[in-house]
């Protein structure tokens, strides 16, 4: 069986640092109250003029490197964003261009948090049907862009920055021993469509508009459809919670993954968080955690790792990933 499999990792965040205690100047907050509330301490902002792909293009080049890879050997890119460079083109195509890649195709995807789940199932699918044999699949977004910084119930919460893993086709025996992509699962719900949501758009208003949302209603929702997709995962594999090395879930908020960690009784050890010091990087913030893990030797050959993501729409997603 051909099996897409993860073969390297790579992320990018802006230099800048929006610290609590800089954005209670700006709005009515404090640092105990963003602290108590999400998890979240700082933040990563991109500077004037840098864009989504230029966030990109780095966590790409840093995964590239090290799969030992050059630009022209990639046939794929899936880059995952809400927040692209321009209305068209797709900003996946723009990291070609930056990258050098000649071939291959490029395009993007649209599922705002959960867009990295969306990005790496899509990905997974060409390799395993043998129409792309290696793929970058990227999230990266610059919230920072459509937040309302007088909104103090939005603002503190989101933030830029990008990931980027290398997707590659190695057969498998097709049980869930294997190496790569065991599972994935993607839903969505357009009824959800007025809790979270941005008021712009070119059809609507030709603007770009601001991100809204009813904090108390998806926090609801989303330790509920993040557990039930989890199962569904591991239902399709026929494996256990237990058998679960490290869950690398979308850094929303850490009461969401708190509270979906004691949903499925997962040892808290076996989380990997970031959302402290990364803020709500959208789609970037499941690679940019998985990089981070990677790096610094927590994932080792072998681990099974369990992704998960939920945003607006509603969209929600998980996979199963043998390291
Ligand atoms: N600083 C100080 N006070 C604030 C702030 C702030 N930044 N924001 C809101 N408040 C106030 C509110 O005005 C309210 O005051 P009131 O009681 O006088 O009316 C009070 O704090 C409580 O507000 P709630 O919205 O009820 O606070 P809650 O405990 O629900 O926390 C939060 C808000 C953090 C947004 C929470 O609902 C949440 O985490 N929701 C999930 C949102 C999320 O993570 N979205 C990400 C996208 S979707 C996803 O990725 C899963």
């Amino acid at each position: 069986m051909r099996r897409s499999v993860i073969t390297a990792t790579g992320s990018y965040l802006p230099k800048r640092i929006l610290t609590n205690d800089e954005l209670s100047q700006m709005v009515d907050t404090t640092d105990e109250w963003i602290v108590a509330r999400s998890g979240i301490k700082q933040r990563h902002i991109a500077a004037d003029g840098e864009l989504t792909s230029d966030l990109a293009t780095h966590a790409a080049k840093a995964a590239l490197e090290m799969a030992g890879l050059k630009a022209d050997d990639i046939d794929l890119i899936v880059l995952a964003t809400a927040t692209p460079d321009e209305t068209f083109p797709a900003t996946a195509t723009v990291v070609q261009k930056n990258l050098g890649m000649t071939g291959g195709f490029a395009f993007d995807i649209q599922a705002v948090c959960t867009g990295f789940l969306y990005a790496l199932a899509t990905a997974d699918n060409f390799v395993k049907s043998g129409q792309a044999n290696r793929a970058l699949v990227i999230g990266a977004e610059t919230f920072s862009r459509i937040l309302d910084w007088e909104d103090r119930t939005t603002c503190v919460l989101f933030a830029d920055g990008a990931g980027a893993i290398v997707l590659e086709a190695e057969d498998g025996a097709g049980t869930s021993d294997d190496r790569g992509i065991l599972t994935s699962h993607l839903h969505s719900d357009g009824d959800k469509h007025d809790l979270l949501y941005v008021d712009g758009g070119p059809s609507s208003t030709q603007t770009t508009g601001y991100l809204r949302m009813e904090g108390r209603e998806v926090f609801r929702h989303a330790v509920n459809n993040l557990a039930s997709v989890v199962h569904e995962a591991l239902d399709a594999t026929g494996l256990t919670t237990d058998d679960i090395d490290w869950l690398v879930p979308h850094q929303a908020n850490k009461r969401i993954i708190d509270g979906t960690g004691r949903k499925l009784k997962l040892d808290p050890e076996k989380v990997v968080l970031t959302v402290d010091k990364h803020g709500n990087t959208s789609a970037a913030s499941v690679p940019l955690a998985l990089d981070e893990a990677v790096r610094d030797g927590r994932v080792k050959r072998g681990d099974l790792l369990l992704l998960e993501a939920m945003g607006g729409g509603f969209t929600w997603g998980s996979a199963l990933v043998r390291w």
